[in-house]
């Protein structure tokens, strides 16, 4: 909107936060073939921005086939929701490194994938995200192994009620520390923003950091050709399909106790880890993003930090419980050196959802964390 382009913004309940800064907000469920088709023949996209991964994906590529432009590309989208896809195309086609790993399609295939990978391993339903459906199975116990089956089936995210669903079974990886790379494929190419230091807890993200400390630039420079590997490997499929596969991609990573590291992940989009570029990057990853799309050539003088010698960090506000919510102590959290403070405006919680970002920065990691910290203690929830 700032560049002129007009916006619709969609999302599955009214309010949500993108709707109160858009041109146009409408309410639809996204998975629904149907509904998205008629969205899509009624607003006249000239480009698609999809931020969620639970979409009718067939209806995307449909649009594309059409001349409207898919972020990243249809393929793409496909590809990074479905686990399977996706370390089939990194460690298969692309030769990067991975944990080593097997796709089961059962319980007993699973009992048998857990033998052959061994002890400790992560078992994840082939579509879910932050977390859901998965196990860490310490002991080979066939009890253990039915739970985690158990778990995957229950918490995936599928088509069909009654859809089995596929489980990757993957080695438990001895992770120093994760990174996040921004990196963004434009006009101007591919390029990576500086890497993102994280914590995540039970899958799900708790805060980051920009950028990481990182000593050793071989551990660097393998992290960046991973990314840009993985990157421009979903350009090359998209140009097949006559797409151009632009945006900006969060290509998670994890940095082994040996120095090693390892491709895990990649979101076809802005990253929840990327939020820390609000406040540490010229352009937030937001920005960029809407920039590629728009034909933008993206530089790495475009996606530089706003500071040398500075971090920048982020925490998410996450609140528990059911119903609408407001947060007082804003006066005391801004107060915080550095402080800035992002409120989503989502109308209500139902159960545990992030409803803001807090944002600081320090002479190092640690005292912008400690900032993030102090911001979100400082903040009290009213349930209404
Ligand atoms: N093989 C592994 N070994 C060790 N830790 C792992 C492994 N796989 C996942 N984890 C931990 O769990 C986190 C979430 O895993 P992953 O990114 O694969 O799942 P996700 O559900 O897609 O999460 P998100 O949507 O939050 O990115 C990782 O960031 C890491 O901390
Ligand atoms: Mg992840």
């Amino acid at each position: 909107m700032r560049l002129g382009a007009w916006v619709c913004a969609a999302d599955s309940y009214l309010h949500a936060p993108a709707a109160s800064v858009a041109d146009e907000a409408r309410v639809l469920d996204m998975s629904d073939a149907t509904a998205l088709t008629q969205l899509i023949e009624k607003v006249h996209p000239t480009i698609i921005v999809p931020e969620i991964e639970a979409i009718a994906t067939e209806v995307l590529a449909d649009a594309a086939n059409k001349g409207i432009i898919v972020a990243a590309s249809s393929r793409a989208i496909e590809i990074c929701m479905d686990r399977e896809r996706l370390r089939t195309l990194a460690a298969e086609q692309l030769g990067l490194p991975t944990t080593p790993y097997r796709f089961v399609g059962s319980e007993e295939e699973m009992r048998r994938a857990v033998h052959e990978i061994g002890t400790p391993c992560v078992t994840k339903p082939v579509m879910s995200s932050s977390g859901h459906g998965q196990s860490i199975i310490k002991f080979a116990d066939d009890y253990v192994i039915a739970d985690a089956w158990e778990i995957a089936q229950n918490e995936r995210r599928a088509a069909r009620e009654d859809e089995v669903s596929r489980v990757i079974v993957e080695a438990f990886a001895p992770i120093d520390y994760e990174l996040t790379l921004l990196t963004v494929s434009s006009t101007a190419g591919v390029v990576c923003c500086a890497p993102i230091g994280q914590r995540q807890e039970k899958g799900d993200y708790r805060e980051s950091w920009q950028p990481a400390y990182m000593p050793n630039p071989d551990i660097l420079s393998q992290a960046e050709h991973i990314a840009r590997t993985m990157v421009e490997g979903l350009v090359e499929l998209a140009k097949k399909d006559g797409e151009q596969c632009l945006g900006v991609f969060g290509v998670e990573l994890f940095v082994l106790t040996d120095g090693s590291v390892l491709f895990n992940e990649v979101s076809p989009r802005p990253h929840d880890t990327g939020m820390v570029t609000l406040a540490s990057q010229n352009f937030s990853e937001f920005a960029l993003h809407a920039r590629a799309l728009l034909g933008v050539p993206i530089t790495a003088d475009t996606v530089a930090l706003r500071r040398p010698d500075t971090v920048w960090a982020s925490r998410p506000l996450i609140t528990e419980g059911y119903g609408r919510v407001a947060f007082t102590g804003i006066e005391k959290a801004l107060s915080v050196p550095t402080a800035d403070l992002r409120i989503f405006g989502k109308p209500y919680v139902h159960g545990h959802r992030r409803m803001g970002v807090a944002l600081a920065s320090g002479d190092h990691a640690f005292e912008a964390r400690q900032r993030t910290a102090k911001i979100i203690n400082s903040l009290e929830t009213i349930h209404l």
